[in-house]
């Protein structure tokens, strides 16, 4: 429905194994060391048929994956999970597919994941078919590298609804969804035109405006709902707080209670002090700027 931009960030990742052979009987994901319940396997079984469909490949599939990020917590394990094992299959299957296709095929198992393949700064286009709809990396000359993500993890439990039926609530009954897709593309050409200036304001003014008017359409869906509590409010009120104290830092908030703060990362020292003061030293987590997708080690034949 709308286009939207990420980074990518090191701190949260999923390492993930896919191996095909004629001795398996069925697939199985194992996520975390945990053999999955039918009900998450069917998730990527349906994802392993497209490249089994598109390699012209009869074989079940072991799938091992790790996330080194809380799962369904609002911290984005779907981009990280999806685009890994997007990642990992092509890779078993030799698809030997570009980094547009790559995000093509990630878009299938989760949006968000079609972005999460690059490194730094990524924007996904708008679209309902894999022929428009894909992620492309956004040039920034390394501004990314002077930023710092600071993650308030206020709660890492598995939310109540997850961001697939959240926003699909959303989308089929808000009656402030039509105003939130008018406002995308004026914020999302202020962040990029922030990123090309490495305009640090500019770019946080954006992401805070466009982060608080997407929670906004959640409390007008039927029924509605919202992704805050109230660890979320004392996060994002504390940040406004450091903001008039003259220490830049913005937050913005993904489909769950927990806050992220943009900031500088000359600044980032001072910012995680002050946090400190509130929240305890377990609950802050820094990120900077992550890679692109990486295959750790060709599978065995
Ligand atoms: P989040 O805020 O963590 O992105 P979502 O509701 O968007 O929450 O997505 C969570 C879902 O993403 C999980 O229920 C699971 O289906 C999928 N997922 C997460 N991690 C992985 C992984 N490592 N491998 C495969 N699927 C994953
Ligand atoms: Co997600």
């Amino acid at each position: 429905m709308n286009n939207s931009l990420s980074l990518t960030l090191d701190a949260f990742y999923t390492e993930t194994s896919v191996t095909f052979s004629a001795e398996f009987t069925e697939d199985q994901f194992y996520l975390d060391h945990q053999l999955q319940d039918p009900k998450a396997t069917i998730k990527v079984s349906r994802f392993l048929d497209l490249a089994r469909k598109k390699a012209d490949c009869p074989l079940f599939a072991v799938v091992k994956s790790q996330n080194f990020v809380p799962t369904a917590a609002g911290l984005a394990s779907s981009a990280s999970g999806l685009a890994a094992l997007a990642g990992a299959v092509s890779a078993a299957l030799n698809l030997d597919l570009s980094p547009r296709a790559l995000s093509r095929f990630a878009r299938r198992g989760s949006g968000s994941a079609s972005r999460s393949i690059y490194g730094g700064f990524a924007e996904w286009e708008k679209g309902d078919s894999d022929e428009t709809s894909y992620a492309t990396k956004i040039i920034s000359d390394g501004f990314e590298e002077d930023l710092s993500m600071i993650f308030i993890v206020v709660n890492d439990a598995q939310k109540d609804i997850s961001s697939r039926d959240g926003m699909q609530r959303t989308v089929e009954t808000s009656s402030f969804y039509d105003g939130w897709l008018h406002s995308v593309p004026k914020d999302l050409a202020k962040a990029k035109t922030a990123i090309a200036a490495k305009d640090f304001i500019a770019l946080g003014e954006a992401t805070e405006a466009s982060a608080l008017k997407m929670h906004g359409t959640t409390l007008a869906a039927t029924p509605p709902f919202t992704y805050w509590s109230a660890e979320s409010m004392k996060a994002m009120n504390l940040v406004r707080q450091l903001r008039s104290a003259a220490l830049p830092c913005y937050f913005t908030m993904d489909a769950g209670p927990n806050v992220k703060v943009l900031v500088e990362r000359k600044n980032e020292e001072k910012i995680l002090n002050e946090l400190a003061k509130h929240f305890d030293s377990t609950q802050l987590i820094v990120a900077h700027a992550g890679p692109s997708i990486e295959i750790l080690a060709a599978e065995e034949a």
